[in-house]
């Protein structure tokens, strides 16, 4: 391959930087004479918004959250008529192959692209969230978690100071990877993800109990797609069964997707960038590339998007258990 693109798309997650860089840097010690960036994701690609990249343009960037290609979520690449649009574009260019780097938004994009038009994909899962199937952790995931685990460590500092019920919402719409985490990582009191039915009135009971107990401050860990709803809806829904805490409310919200990457992502952003070239050179496509165990492996983006990793119940009973 002569020309090759990559872009950034969905949520933008701490490492994709560092994987941009690594895509770049790989592909022109490969040979590839030409790499295009393609900026905001799938809607630059409609738009034509591309942009060369070169090993010096990727300089100074490993350390930086955020992505210099920068994201974008695009009702228009759901049409036929856009993605015959981005087709055009690619096509323009005369680009052989494409890196992915996202969700399973932008790797759903890419299999429905691919069955319309002629050109390779290989992805690379990029998201705070971590839930997709063929990697154990994501791109961004890792230091999401540790944004989360410093800002609630220190809700943790007031809760106790003022003997105040504490209830955090960290990210999250279908996975309870940062909240099941964070729970364990910080000690909370309770942890409500989607992937299981939230009891209001056992959580109630539980923190009254603990309240008999003399335990003056709590944190409860709310992802925010329980499906109780958010931490503001959950606050109020136990304050209705039992109100001997002064209850506050924390959403920790977007902080959670910047920040400089931790050294985890920069490496494992680093190695998965790699080997998306490694694939895309060896005529590989509609895979994405992921971790497991420390070794590169590779996952159909049909399986990484539908198999949706779980999380263990394990993880559940250690924050009961240790609580
Ligand atoms: O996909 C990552 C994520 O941060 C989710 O955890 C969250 O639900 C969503 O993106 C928020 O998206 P937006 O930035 O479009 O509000």
């Amino acid at each position: 391959m002569k020309k090759i693109a990559v872009f950034t798309s969905g949520g933008d997650a701490p490492g994709m930087n560092a994987c941009l860089r690594a895509v770049v840097r790989t592909a022109k010690s490969m040979g590839v004479q030409e790499v295009f960036g393609i900026r905001r994701g799938y809607a630059g690609m409609i738009a034509g918004d591309f942009v060369e990249l070169n090993e010096r343009s990727v300089s100074g960037i490993i350390q930086n959250g955020g992505t210099i290609l920068q994201s974008a979520r695009s009702k228009e690449f759901r049409t036929k008529e856009g993605r015959k649009e981005a087709f055009k574009n690619l096509d323009g260019y005369d680009i052989e192959g494409v890196v992915a780097i996202g969700g399973d938004g932008t790797f759903t994009g890419a299999k429905v692209f691919m069955n319309e038009h002629k050109i390779p994909f290989i992805g690379v899962p990029g998201t705070i969230d971590n839930d997709l199937f063929g990697t154990d952790m994501t791109i961004g995931y890792d230091t999401a978690l540790n944004t989360a685990m410093e800002a609630i460590d220190k809700i943790k500092d007031t809760a106790d100071a003022h003997d105040r019920l504490f209830f955090v919402e960290v990210m999250g719409r279908d996975a309870g990877f940062i909240a099941i985490m964070t729970g364990i990582a910080t000690g909370a009191e309770a942890v409500l993800v989607p992937e299981t039915e939230t009891d209001i009135d056992k959580l109630a009971a539980t923190l009254e109990k603990n309240h008999r107990r003399k335990k003056t401050s709590s944190i409860v860990i709310v992802a925010e797609g329980d499906d109780e709803g958010g931490a503001f809806d959950i606050a109020r829904k136990v304050k209705e069964r039992f109100d001997g805490y002064e209850v506050r409310v924390t959403v920790l919200g977007h902080i959670q997707r910047g920040g400089r990457p931790t050294c985890a992502d920069r490496v494992l952003a680093s190695r998965l960038g790699i080997a998306a070239v490694e694939q895309l050179l060896a005529g590989k496509s509609n895979l994405m590339v992921g971790m497991i165990n420390n070794k590169i492996e590779t996952t159909s983006f049909e399986k990484a998007i539908k198999h949706h990793q779980e999380i263990s119940p394990k993880l559940l009973d250690i924050v009961k258990l240790l609580s």
